[in-house]
């Protein structure tokens, strides 16, 4: 694997979730891969889990870690080829990306969506620059649209607990729009569906009028707008809130999807999966989150057994 920035990028979604299951299982294994190499993680926005979960994967490796917040450390950078530069911004990302390749040996990136523009966000251009210039292998840590080193999280989990229970046949997995009070981005979503869409399930997508997310991830994927009926029979439901695709960033009011415990009731014993972090009430009630269905904590720890995974590949692919 060259670089880790959409599903396409590894050989096969299945093989690497199965690998991260045997990272799971044998933690120690590659722990001199990474020595003497060093991975930068660039943060535009803020993060917790994967500042945190990717920095010690990275150490479990043996590799050292370079962590800088870009939007309040480092130049403003020029995107824009060919431009002039006299306005506000003092670095061009094609120096910016090449100098941090020069320190580092493999690159992340968190640039979030601006939800201003929808074509500008779905270009994904920063990271795709990175990708040209910097001249090292570049994991995205969540870009615009996509997050997936959440996105082979949530498939290690789903997997380890499909065996753990002895599920047989294809698993119900629905992924349920919830209510917020903020606009925020489609790429947990979006990243979720391309991933699911690599597996043997049966992915059911609900959520109100108005949330539909961008075609380009839901071509083939069942759509139901009554989050009730969606919910029957489900074997894993993944909540996430995301702002409106076609009116875009705007903020979807549907507070009656809340998910709650009556809801969860509907479900075949569902464990419930949140990327994190959650607005407990709004999004999710307590009584749903603190009950043996939840699975976030567990889902968060996963996050650095999936960094972790990435980072062997990566190192493999630099030997
Ligand atoms: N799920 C996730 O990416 O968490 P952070 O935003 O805290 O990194």
């Amino acid at each position: 694997m060259k670089h880790f920035i959409t599903s396409a990028d590894t050989d096969s979604v299945p093989q690497l979730v199965q690998k991260a299951l045997d990272v799971k299982r044998n933690p120690r294994r590659y722990d001199q891969l990474g020595r003497y190499k060093t991975l930068g993680l660039l943060f535009f926005n803020p993060s917790l889990r994967t500042r945190l979960s990717t920095q010690k994967a990275a150490q479990n490796l043996g590799m050292s870690v370079m962590v800088m917040n870009f939007d309040k450390d480092g130049w403003q950078l020029e995107t824009e080829e060919g431009i002039v530069m006299n306005g506000g911004n003092a670095e061009h990302v094609k120096e910016a990306a090449a100098v941090i390749g020069q320190y580092c040996d493999i690159v992340g990136l968190r640039t979030f969506a601006r939800l201003q523009d929808a074509q500008a966000d779905y270009e994904e251009k920063v990271i795709h620059q990175f990708r040209q210039y910097a001249g090292v292998p570049v994991v995205s840590l969540e870009s615009e649209i996509r997050h997936p080193l959440q996105s082979l999280t949530d498939l290690l989990t789903i997997e380890y607990h499909r065996a753990k229970a002895k599920l047989s046949g294809r698993p119900k997995v629905v992924l349920s729009w919830a209510p917020h009070i903020k606009a925020l981005p489609q790429a947990v979503a979006n990243s979720f569906l391309e991933w699911t869409a690599l597996m043997d399930y049966e992915v059911m997508l609900t959520h109100p009028t108005g949330a539909e997310l961008s075609p380009e991830f839901t071509q083939g994927v069942t759509i139901e707008y009554d989050q009730k009926k969606a919910l029957k029979g489900a074997d894993f439901v993944y909540i996430k809130n995301w702002s409106s695709f076609s009116n875009y960033g705007q903020v979807i009011q549907a507070p009656d999807w809340k998910i709650t415990q009556e809801k969860m009731a509907l479900t075949n014993r569902a464990k419930l999966m949140h990327c994190l972090p959650v607005r407990r009430n709004l999004v999710i009630d307590d009584a749903v989150l603190d009950s043996a269905q939840s699975i976030v904590i567990e889902q968060a720890g996963n996050r650095e057994t999936a960094a972790q995974t990435v980072l062997i590949e990566l190192l493999k692919y630099l030997q």
